[in-house]
């Protein structure tokens, strides 16, 4: 859950200069929000500092004022899921050092600094979910998390074309496409019956026709989320699709044409030095094309942490989830 939240301080010291910590001491004004015992706060993002009135101010450090607030956007999680989280990455031997919203990590890796400037959407499609976020003037205006993603697609698929779920994902990855009118009632795929046992073939049109409506339902409940957010006009470099399911065939135009954005796929640049990982043939699919876009998450959570690690660790409260430490080789061997 996120919602926007204000800050105010006096600015303290002689000269009225802005300090660090008047900055730590605004950002802590605004973190001060209802939160359930049943909930954690994972992040407070500053969105714009104020000073005497002029809004639109990105570092205020060093600035000077009487008058200091901030414009926060915060994130909270379900405590017991984060926990459950943690607990997995330790019983795996790794240690955590911070939680980070997915989507947040996404667009670090996929979105240009220009797109966040101008106003973008990033809506990254994995399995079970499909993450949101905007932003507007270089930060984030809304964050939101829909529940619907690629395992909704496969299940579809397992139920309409009579098939296990293993096969449905498989010809889903293979066939599939979320524009059923292209496709020419000859095309025919092979797959294979319910028992398990013998194979059938089928069109590949009937395929797509199971596959479209929830990938439509999605863009739906994207373009209302951000109709009800009030973003749709604030985001004229248009929508970034990243995450695995937006590499289904024919989604960047399914999603243009629903929510009426320019849309492109975005993918993390930065893989190089993860080539050992992504090189793995099982992501190897099509025409030998690397589908880079499912490494957005990782690539942007090792960004993150390269930016954030350091400068996070010093102001960490009560209210955040509390870590161990995690060092970057770690991640890459993951
Ligand atoms: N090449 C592909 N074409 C279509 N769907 C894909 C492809 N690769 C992965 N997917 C789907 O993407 C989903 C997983 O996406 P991912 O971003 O890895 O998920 P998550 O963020 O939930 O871990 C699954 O539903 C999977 O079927
Ligand atoms: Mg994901």
């Amino acid at each position: 859950k996120s919602i926007n939240s204000h800050g105010v301080v006096a600015v303290t010291g002689d000269e009225k200069e802005i300090k660090e910590s008047d900055i730590k001491r605004v950002i802590d004004a605004a973190r001060i929000i209802p939160v359930s015992a049943e909930e954690d706060i994972l992040h407070v993002l500053p969105r714009e500092f104020i000073i005497d009135g002029s809004p639109g101010i990105q570092d205020p450090l060093g600035m000077s004022g009487v008058r200091l607030e901030v414009e926060t956007h915060i994130i909270k999680g379900a405590s017991t899921s984060i926990q459950n989280l943690v607990k997995s990455v330790l019983r795996a031997g790794l240690s955590v050092d911070e939680v980070v919203l997915e989507p947040l990590a996404s667009s670090q890796a996929v979105l240009s600094e220009d797109e966040k400037e101008l106003g973008a959407v990033l809506v990254d499609i994995g399995g079970g979910t499909t993450d949101v976020i905007v932003f507007h003037e270089g930060s984030i205006a809304h964050t939101s998390v829909l529940p619907v993603g690629g395992n909704h697609v496969s299940n579809d698929i397992a139920v309409g074309l009579r098939t296990p779920v293993s096969e449905a994902e498989k010809i889903k990855i293979m066939h599939g496409s979320v524009l059923p009118d292209e496709i020419d009632e000859s095309e025919k795929i092979e797959v294979l019956a319910a028992s398990g046992k013998e194979r059938k073939k089928l069109s590949r049109k009937m395929l797509c026709q199971v596959i479209e409506p929830r990938m439509n339902e999605m863009f739906n409940l994207v373009k209302k989320e951000l109709d009800s957010a009030g973003s749709a006009d604030l985001t004229p470099a248009g929508l970034i699709l990243t995450g695995g399911a937006s590499l289904l065939e024919g989604s960047e135009r399914l999603a243009s044409d629903i929510t009426e954005l320019p849309v492109r796929i975005g993918e993390p640049d930065y893989v190089s030095g993860l080539s050992n990982v992504i090189d793995n043939p099982v992501y190897i699919k099509k025409g030998d094309t690397i589908p880079r876009a499912i490494f957005s998450t990782a690539v942007g959570l090792i960004e993150f942490a390269l930016e954030n690690g350091d400068a996070k660790n010093s102001n960490v409260s009560s209210n955040t989830v509390s870590y161990t430490h995690l060092t970057l080789p770690t991640i890459l061997r993951v």
